[in-house]
């Protein structure tokens, strides 16, 4: 999913599809609260979220933004449908394999069951590509867990269902396919026995409830801080080393940039690149 520019036509369509005209006031207000409620920060692409935003409330038949607000606020169906069409779930399968693998070899290192944590997961790919790569290892084939969460209710419910497109599969060999997916009706369905050791959650990293989730060797997060403005990386790094054990790791994105802060410590660099809790001694 990505966000496209707005055009006249677009503009023109919206105008059309009102009868009674649409009022534009409250959008910062609405952006403040979404920001304020996920950590996304949609302001540099205002004109494009406010186009989209239009078309949902033409659906809906809501007339301004504040009234889409005051809607919002009180409505947790309307809330999650809102979180749904601003974040973008793009995501697939075997994405930055070195980065993957290197914490494959982290957990061989651990000789011990691992946790792993993908916060945020989308819609799978990046869980059940762990899972396959762990599986590959006979020494730990059995001693994994890997919990997926992430704050979209349609990309958890499509990580649950394991039902993917050819073009999430791109990276991935025939025997690969073959091995753990079943193919119909130019889909590819997971084969569910070889993923025992995955689940999926939808939960937000700022809820109270996430950092209660559980306690980690590996945490995955990648491509969500850089929807996020430094303030809020920094809670949210904060948060995750509520989760992450002593001795554990915390791998981003190669594009996520987090300023140097008191919780979690930069190690190494490029894909091999990780943080950690500060050593004390
Ligand atoms: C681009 S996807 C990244 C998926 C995967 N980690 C990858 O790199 O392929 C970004 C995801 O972050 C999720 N997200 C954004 N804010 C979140 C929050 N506060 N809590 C949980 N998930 C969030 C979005 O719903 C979206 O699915």
């Amino acid at each position: 999913m990505f966000f496209r520019k707005k055009n006249k036509s677009q503009e023109k369509k919206i105008n059309k599809l009102y009868k009674q005209e649409f009022n534009s006031i409250g959008l910062e207000d609405l952006l403040h609260y979404v920001k304020l409620e996920t950590g996304i920060d949609l302001f540099l692409k205002k004109s494009i979220i406010e186009t989209r935003l239009k078309l949902f409330c033409k659906d809906k038949e809501i007339y301004s933004f504040s009234d889409l607000l005051g809607l919002v606020k009180c409505k947790n169906d309307l809330k999650q449908e809102i979180i749904n069409l601003l974040t973008v779930n793009e995501t697939y399968f075997f994405r930055e394999e070195r980065q993957l693998q290197e914490a494959v070899n982290f957990a061989i290192s651990r000789d011990k069951s691992v946790s792993i944590l993908c916060a945020p997961c989308a819609s799978g790919e990046e869980v059940y590509s762990l899972s396959m790569m762990l599986s590959e290892q006979t020494d730990l084939s059995n001693k994994f867990t890997i919990t997926g969460v992430d704050i979209n209710s349609e990309a958890i419910t499509k990580a649950k269902r394991g039902l993917y497109t050819k073009r999430s599969l791109h990276k991935l060999n025939e025997n690969v396919k073959n091995r753990y997916f079943t193919y119909k009706d130019d889909m590819y369905q997971i084969k569910s026995e070889h993923f025992l050791h995955v689940n999926f959650r939808k939960v937000n990293i700022f809820e109270d409830s996430f950092t209660s989730i559980g306690s980690f060797d590996i945490i995955f997060s990648r491509n969500m801080f850089i929807y996020f403005d430094n303030t809020t990386r920094l809670i949210a790094m904060q948060r995750f080393s509520k989760l992450l054990k002593r001795d554990g790791r915390l791998l981003l994105g190669h594009a996520d940039i987090v300023p140097q802060n008191e919780w979690l410590t930069k190690v190494g660099f490029g894909s091999s690149a990780y943080y950690s809790h500060p050593r004390t001694n």
